[in-house]
């Protein structure tokens, strides 16, 4: 083997002393580099946090422009966790009842999915006592989801029947609690609407029973979650909608079973304008 002079050794020496050193060097500015941007990400999500926070206060006044009489009814089920449905959202769905009612939009009003009542309330208080308000819920655990579903439905299902679901304002998931149908029904009255008296109707089953008839429709609340639901509802009350009458779609750009159901059945028929609001809207020409 061929001997290294020392004046060569003392030179790969310091070469490999460098490059050790550059090595190390970039190494602590790459770890700078990343705790500056660790820090700007936490500013970020702050700074996200407090921008949605800031949001929901404002959408809360929302409300606050309906008439008195329907705005003290949507902020007090709200404050009672009654509905899963945001100021915004719940501010529209009162308005769009108010204008069928302004414009005189004939036939009935439903709601297909309840839960605690929230949403249907609110509606009960925007409308005409003449009007009829048919209201549809299982009152008990939501119905399984298919294969129709997305992933994100199934994992949702997965967790209510796992027992994990929480309700809104942390309380008990409704479909946890013993006896939904009593407790809407007695909600109703507790917020001045009493079903016997308000035109509002309760039925408890599923919507493949219980929505039928061929009474035409004004408005419904298509809030059922899932494909299957979602599907059933738009086949039996789209047809029936009235020109200028209106379905709200709850869950459009939060499930994907029931995007895929409203997708379907818009490829499939004519007739029906899309309007987006915080929810989609589907109008009737
Ligand atoms: C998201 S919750 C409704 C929320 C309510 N609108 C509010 O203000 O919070 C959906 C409801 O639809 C009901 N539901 C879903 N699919 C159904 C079906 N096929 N038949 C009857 N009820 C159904 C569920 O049991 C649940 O109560």
């Amino acid at each position: 083997m061929q001997r290294r002079s020392v004046r060569e050794t003392i030179d790969a020496v310091r070469r490999r002393a460098a490059s050790a050193l550059g090595g190390r060097v970039e190494l602590d500015a790459a770890r700078a580099e990343l705790s500056a941007a660790r820090a700007e990400l936490d500013r970020r999500t702050h700074e996200v946090r407090r921008l949605r926070r800031r949001v929901r206060e404002l959408e809360v006044t929302l409300l606050d422009d309906l008439p008195d009489s329907v705005s003290s009814v949507a902020h007090a089920v709200r404050t009672e966790h009654l509905t899963l449905l945001g100021a915004r959202p719940l501010a529209e769905l009162a308005q769009a009842v108010l204008d069928v009612e302004a414009q005189g939009v004939g036939g009935l009003m439903l709601e297909c999915g309840t839960a605690r009542g929230g949403s249907a309330i609110v509606m009960a208080a925007a409308k005409s006592p003449e009007r009829l308000l048919s209201v549809h819920d299982v009152f008990g655990l939501i119905p399984p989801p298919t294969d129709e579903d997305g992933e994100d439905v199934h994992a949702r299902y997965a967790k209510i029947t796992a027992g994990e679901a929480r309700g809104r304002g942390g309380e008990e998931y409704y479909g946890y609690r013993g006896d939904l149908y009593t407790e809407v029904h007695d909600s109703f009255a507790r917020h001045g609407l009493p079903v016997e008296t308000s035109g509002v109707r309760l039925v408890r089953g599923l919507f493949e029973d219980t929505v039928t008839g061929d009474e035409p429709v004004a408005l419904a609340h298509l809030d059922g979650d899932w494909y299957a639901s979602t599907r059933t509802c738009l086949e039996r009350v789209a047809p029936r909608l009235v020109p200028g009458g209106r379905l709200v779609i709850d869950d459009y750009f939060a499930w994907s079973g029931c995007r895929k159901a409203v997708d379907e059945y818009l490829a499939e028929h004519d007739g029906l304008t899309r309007e987006m609001h915080s929810r989609l809207h589907l109008v009737r020409r």
